[in-house]
């Protein structure tokens, strides 16, 4: 039998990574949209999956996205390219809305057009509990209503309801993970998770004195990602397409996340960090805790990964990044 074939966009990111080295594990050919003339995060990819084939693409280029889908012919799309940072959100709001929003458009309309009404290409969409925002009710489930407080979860919103759109309109087999905040030792250094684990590895190791932090009563579920892209997998293995809520359901302060990472290295918090008040947002998300009941009883999935040993292991990770010489702002070593 063929091996099933997926097309993940965003596969330079965090995400990205773990989702194709899942998907090659369970037999697929997995390729990956890569963007720009001599993307550096390209050759990250390699070293790490190199089985992992390529097709050039960007979601702001609607042909390039017809003739990915052309080319590839794949039976599962997974679209997690975004611009993901939110505060990024509020400094390139028009940029945000065209890549994380209209992108989705345009990936489903690459499909449509490649493979007609009745495509039976399944595609997954990265939604967000940024969608959430101000939160109406805690825990945050599938029928929650959303509330975004950044352009980057205005455009998430805008990128579900169309991914339900062409459900609805189309019959296309096109689902949204409704994804909590999800962490690793591959986690961009601009998030705080990494920021903390990257700022005690430089005060440990003798090479920064201080960590500056905005916010540190805000409160998300934090899981690792390795979970969360099985998620993605096993929403598009399903029976029937339908969105779903993923996360722990517990919920940590950005505090707590500081304790936590400066005590796995020895260290007390509070003789490093710095509250800075420039760093908060222009509007804050206060708390997140998802409700991932429909996604354990319909697809058995759960969170393995408590929440100190995420934030343990990436503090090891960082520390023996920076006692081996690499260098996270080059993007040059990922484990
Ligand atoms: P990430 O590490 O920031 O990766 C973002 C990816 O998007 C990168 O591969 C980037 O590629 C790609 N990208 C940016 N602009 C693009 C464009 N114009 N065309 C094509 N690709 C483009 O994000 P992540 O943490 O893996 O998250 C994956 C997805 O899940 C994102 O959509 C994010 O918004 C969503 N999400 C993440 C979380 C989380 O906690 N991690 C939670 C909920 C939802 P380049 O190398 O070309 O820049
Ligand atoms: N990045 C950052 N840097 N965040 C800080 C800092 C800081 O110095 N200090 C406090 N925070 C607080 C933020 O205000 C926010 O409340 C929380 O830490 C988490 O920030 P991020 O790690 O940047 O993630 P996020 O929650 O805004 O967004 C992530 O999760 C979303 C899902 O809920 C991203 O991965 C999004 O792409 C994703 O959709």
């Amino acid at each position: 039998m063929l091996a099933k074939r997926a097309l993940i966009t965003g596969i330079t990111g965090q995400d990205g990574s773990y989702l194709a080295e899942h998907l090659l594990s369970e037999g697929y050919e997995v390729w990956g949209l890569v963007r720009g003339q001599a993307n550096p995060r390209v050759s990250r990819l390699r070293r790490l999956l190199g089985d992992v084939r390529l097709a050039r693409g960007d979601l702001l280029d609607q042909g390039s996205l017809i003739s990915a889908v052309e080319r590839v012919r794949p039976d599962e799309v997974y679209n997690l390219g975004a611009i993901s940072f939110v505060p990024m959100s509020w400094e390139q709001a028009e940029l945000t809305a065209e890549v994380t929003g209209m992108g989705v458009l345009r990936m489903l309309e690459a499909i449509r057009v490649i493979s007609g009404a009745s495509s039976t290409i399944r595609f997954y969409q990265a939604s967000s509990s940024e969608m959430f925002g101000q939160v109406r009710e805690t825990p945050q489930t599938e029928r929650t209503p959303f509330h975004p407080r950044s352009p980057y979860g205005v455009a998430k919103a805008y990128g579900h309801f169309l991914t339900q759109n062409y459900r609805e309109s189309y019959g296309m087999f096109a689902v949204s993970g409704i994804l909590f905040n999800h962490e690793s030792p591959r986690r961009g250094a601009e998030f705080v998770t990494r920021k903390v684990s990257l700022g005690v590895a430089r005060i440990k190791l003798g090479l920064a004195a201080e960590l500056r932090l905005g916010n540190l009563e805000a409160r998300r579920d934090w899981g690792f990602a390795g979970d969360y892209v099985r998620a993605m997998h096993l929403m598009l293995s399903a029976d029937k397409p339908e969105d779903y809520v993923i996360g722990t359901g517990r919920t940590q302060s950005v505090r707590e996340l500081v304790e936590a990472a400066f005590g796995a290295a020895g260290l007390n918090w509070q003789d490093y960090v710095i509250a800075d008040q420039s760093l908060h947002r222009p509007a804050e998300v206060d708390l997140l805790c998802a409700d991932p009941k429909k996604a354990r009883t319909q697809l058995g999935w759960e969170a393995t990964m408590p929440f100190e040993e995420l934030i343990s292991l990436m503090v090891e990770s960082d520390l023996r990044l920076l006692t081996d010489g690499g260098d996270p702002d080059q993007d040059s070593s990922w484990p």
